[in-house]
């Protein structure tokens, strides 16, 4: 109900503005990697270790009865229907080098729907929220799609995972687009990604291998500020497949990256 998803989206700002405050104000100059996970270069900070502490704290407290799904390893069950699914730091390697498009990212599901979804953006000053059936907003200002560019025009933004050979294929499946599209952008943050689609910054963005955390806040966002999101055709987003564009471009993007087998590695 109202009232719920009214709760969830003030404790999710509260987390998101809190530990985006700790990481913008608190990055060591000397940062370095504490452990990579499935590749070298998949790499994991000690801020996003702490940040990560930080929001399943205040979640804990506000919140004992929920279930929590965190990049950095957070995993509880729950028994009130609602799930957590958090992204300490989403856009790591920007974070490790300095670079300013990175993210804290919290959605809510209530029974498995995501009900709120925050990405919280602390270089941009910006915060990007929405909830289930009510719009979305960046700061205090509605976020809508910017309305579908003839495929040939549209600005595309995509990302690569960390693992050679997925690198190889994604390679593959970007070398044939960038000649159809405007051009191509690789943010480093798929959450701050999503929501530039739901702000009309990018027109299409697309992604193989995102996790649940990358994506669960901004494709809410992005679907209330207009854009169609889902996988291959049919098929919701999923690890597999991630597509967010306005409707108009969002069926000429899918069924292009269907053909194009960019559902696989
Ligand atoms: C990564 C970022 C990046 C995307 C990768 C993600 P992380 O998340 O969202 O843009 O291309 O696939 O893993 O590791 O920085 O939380």
């Amino acid at each position: 109900n109202d009232d719920l998803k009214a709760e969830l989206l003030e404790i999710a700002l509260d987390a998101a503005h809190r530990a985006g405050a700790f990481l913008r104000d608190g990055r060591p100059d000397d940062l370095g990697v504490a452990a990579t996970k499935s590749s070298a270069v998949d790499v994991v900070t000690e801020m996003d270790i702490a940040s990560e502490k930080l929001i399943t704290g205040l979640l804990a407290d506000r919140r004992p009865d929920d279930g929590v799904l965190g990049e950095e390893g957070a995993s509880v069950e729950g028994s009130s229907g609602v799930q957590w699914v958090i992204d300490p730091i989403d856009g790591t390697v920007n974070y490790l080098y300095g670079l300013p498009s990175w993210s804290v990212s919290i959605a809510a599901l209530k029974d498995g729907e995501t009900v709120v979804g925050v990405v919280h953006a602390p270089m941009r000053a910006e915060t990007y929220r929405a909830v289930l059936g009510q719009g979305a907003y960046v700061n205090d200002r509605p976020a809508r799609v910017r309305p579908a560019p003839a495929f040939g025009l549209a600005l595309v933004g995509t990302g690569f995972g960390y693992v050679a050979e997925r690198r190889a294929r994604q390679a593959e499946v970007v070398g044939h687009l960038i000649p159809q599209v405007r051009d191509i952008r690789r943010g480093g943050s798929a959450a701050i990604d999503l929501c530039d689609v739901a702000t009309g910054r990018l027109d299409a963005y697309y992604e193989r291998g995102l996790n649940p955390w990358d994506y669960a806040a901004g494709d809410l966002i992005a679907r209330e500020a207009g854009a169609l999101t889902g996988g291959r055709p049919g098929e919701p987003l999923s690890t597999d497949l991630t597509i967010a564009a306005p409707p108009g471009l969002f069926e000429p993007l899918q069924a292009r990256l269907d053909e194009l087998g960019a559902w696989h590695d």
